[in-house]
């Protein structure tokens, strides 16, 4: 092969490698696509965000989020979907959480509150 063939091959492989790498989605679960359930997605999000204030030690508002019962309780007949949610008023109170953990509520919720 001759050298410039070479270097072609080499600009079009490095040029094709970082088209392909844009192209490819980020970690993007938004919207999910698959089973969501309490345990393995749920709780790690409330226990990283809601449990500074929403433990039995001292609940915001009385409201106690450790239990698989608590947080679907307050997902269905409460308020905490639209908390999450709420860009005026959200919930945690510094700020929204990613759109990639509210979709997982939202997948949560449209699976029934799988434990
Ligand atoms: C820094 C403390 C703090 C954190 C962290 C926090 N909350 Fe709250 N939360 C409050 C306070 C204070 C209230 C009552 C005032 C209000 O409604 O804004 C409240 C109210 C709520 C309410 C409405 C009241 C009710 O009884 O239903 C919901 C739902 C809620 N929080 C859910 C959450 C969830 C879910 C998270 C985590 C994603 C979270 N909170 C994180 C302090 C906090």
């Amino acid at each position: 092969m001759k050298i410039i063939q070479k270097l072609c091959l080499i600009v079009c492989t490095v040029i094709l490698v970082n088209c392909t790498t844009a192209e490819i989605p980020l970690v993007d679960q938004n919207p999910v696509n698959r089973t969501v359930t309490y345990t393995q997605d749920i709780q790690p999000i409330i226990l990283g965000n809601c449990l500074t204030c929403h433990s039995s030690v001292n609940p915001r508002n009385g409201l106690i989020l450790e239990t698989y019962e608590q947080v679907r309780n307050s997902s269905e007949t409460g308020t905490l979907i639209p908390r999450i949610n709420d860009a005026a008023n959200p919930m945690p109170q510094s700020g929204l959480l990613t759109a990639d953990r509210r979709a997982l509520f939202d997948q949560w919720r449209a699976g029934g509150y799988i434990e």
